[in-house]
């Protein structure tokens, strides 16, 4: 079974040891690089199956204030990954669905959130839409590692 669930300092060591691909670290940075970017915007995460944590995101209450696209009272998910040792087992896309009932529940004053997805990264665009998320059809172009796709998933 999937949890998701706000990380706590006891979590850190663990965190620490996830990773991703070399090939994909253009699209989430590596764990120590996404470490730092603490703030109290950025609601770090983790995703837990059975008593391991096997994934990692951020939940960015300030995402508006970066991009123009972003609506208001929307929040932003940045960083999301799962471990590279179990990656293509279905697990990201159970998180995705596991999100929709735990913000309803923990951001409550929330409407919607949104996210950017680069283009040449099929796996996760498929993950988030199996997720619930729907492609809204526009680009951002001025991402560091090419365009990428605008999804966007409503929570009320
Ligand atoms: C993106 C990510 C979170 C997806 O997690 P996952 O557990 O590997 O994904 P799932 O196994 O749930 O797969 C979800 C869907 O994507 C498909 N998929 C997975 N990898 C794929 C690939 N490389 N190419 C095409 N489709 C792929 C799966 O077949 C599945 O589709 P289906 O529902 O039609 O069967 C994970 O691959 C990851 O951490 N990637 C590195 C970090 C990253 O890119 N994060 C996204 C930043 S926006």
């Amino acid at each position: 079974m999937i949890i998701i669930r706000k990380m706590i300092e006891s979590d850190l060591a663990e965190v620490k040891t996830l990773s991703v691909e070399e090939s994909q670290t253009k699209y989430v940075g590596t764990t120590s690089e996404i470490l730092q970017h603490s703030s109290d915007t950025n609601h770090f995460h983790v995703i837990q199956k059975n008593k391991s944590i096997i994934g990692f995101f951020i939940i960015d209450t300030a995402y508006h204030q970066q991009y123009s696209f972003v609506q208001e009272r929307e929040l932003g998910l940045r960083a999301f990954l799962i471990d590279k040792s179990l990656q293509g087992n279905g697990l990201g896309k159970q998180a995705v669905m596991t999100l929709i009932p735990y913000l309803k529940s923990a951001y409550k004053e929330w409407t919607s959130i949104t996210l950017t997805v680069n283009c040449q990264n099929p796996g996760a665009y498929k993950c988030y839409l199996a997720g619930g998320f729907t492609d809204t059809g526009e680009l951002y172009k001025e991402g560091p590692a090419g365009p990428q796709y605008i999804m966007r998933m409503d929570l009320k």
